[in-house]
């Protein structure tokens, strides 16, 4: 499954690098965003994950981010996710970058983690900043913020907003830096974490593409492994220990 020259990176290898994106928790149970679980009660994902749905219809906004936050009280991490907490063990420098919301490489055990697209199950105001710690679902209730009154929201990236900076460039720099980039479980469209497996390739990095299906990265990446990353990353964990 794993080719020779892989095997050879991954014996000498001091520095790892994994994309993560839904695929990676769908064994879990949680939706992916593209294909046929795209929608959620007949709305585009694309039209409600806004800062502009929050502003004209507050109450369907966190509907469908409470019926996201309760969908994901029951979830837990698959072995995709527990064998990334293997290879961030077994390197010394394994740096994950996730453009997943869900938390589940967190509960997992995974310490390096860059949530680039934010964690769902944090609360943010959208007038004072202010962060907190909140899996509450607010069935029939708006969140108001404690310290301003300001409507809250999920501490996520919505569509249109850009991305932290500062975690966006960590996440550059690693890529940048890595002798190996895996992109998981992702489509490999949204940008800007799109550019990063390009990214890593210019600087030398050897691109494994796990996915399910083909994406437009697998003709640019060295290997891609069709099938499941709950399947995969164990084996891939299995032949890191024969080897090293
Ligand atoms: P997508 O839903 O676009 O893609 C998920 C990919 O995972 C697809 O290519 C599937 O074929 C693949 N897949 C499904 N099950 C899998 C499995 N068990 N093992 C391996 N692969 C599997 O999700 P993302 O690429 O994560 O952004 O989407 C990127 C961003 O688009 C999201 O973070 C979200 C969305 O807009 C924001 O909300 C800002």
């Amino acid at each position: 499954m794993f080719s020779e020259k892989l095997l050879m990176r991954l014996k000498h290898a001091v520095s790892l690098c994994a994309l993560t994106g839904a695929g990676i928790s769908a064994e879990s149970g949680v939706p992916t965003f593209r294909g046929k679980d795209g929608l959620w009660e007949k709305h585009r994902v694309e039209d409600l994950a806004t800062f502009s749905a929050l502003k004209k219809d507050p109450e369907l906004f966190w509907k469908f981010y409470g019926w996201r936050r309760k969908l994901l009280k029951d979830v837990q991490p698959n072995l995709g996710h527990y064998a990334l907490v293997d290879i961030e063990r077994m390197y010394e420098d394994f740096t994950l970058i996730t453009q997943n919301v869900d938390n589940l490489h967190h509960l997992a055990g995974n310490r390096k983690v860059l949530e680039i697209h934010g964690n769902i199950m944090r609360t943010r105001c959208s007038e004072c900043g202010t962060v907190i710690d909140d899996p509450n679902d607010y069935s029939g209730v708006l969140p108001k913020c404690e310290k301003c009154s300001g409507l809250q929201r999920p501490d996520v990236v919505l569509f249109g907003e850009n991305l932290d900076e500062k975690l966006l460039r960590k996440a550059q720099e690693s890529s940048a830096g890595c002798e190996i980039f895996f992109s998981i479980g992702t489509s490999a469209v949204v940008e800007p974490a799109a550019s990063l497996p390009y990214l890593a390739k210019a600087n030398g990095a050897y691109i494994v593409e796990i996915n399910a299906e083909e994406t437009p990265l697998s003709s640019h990446a060295d290997e891609t492994i069709i099938g499941q990353a709950g399947k995969i990353l164990p084996q891939l964990v299995m032949t890191i220990e024969r080897i090293r």
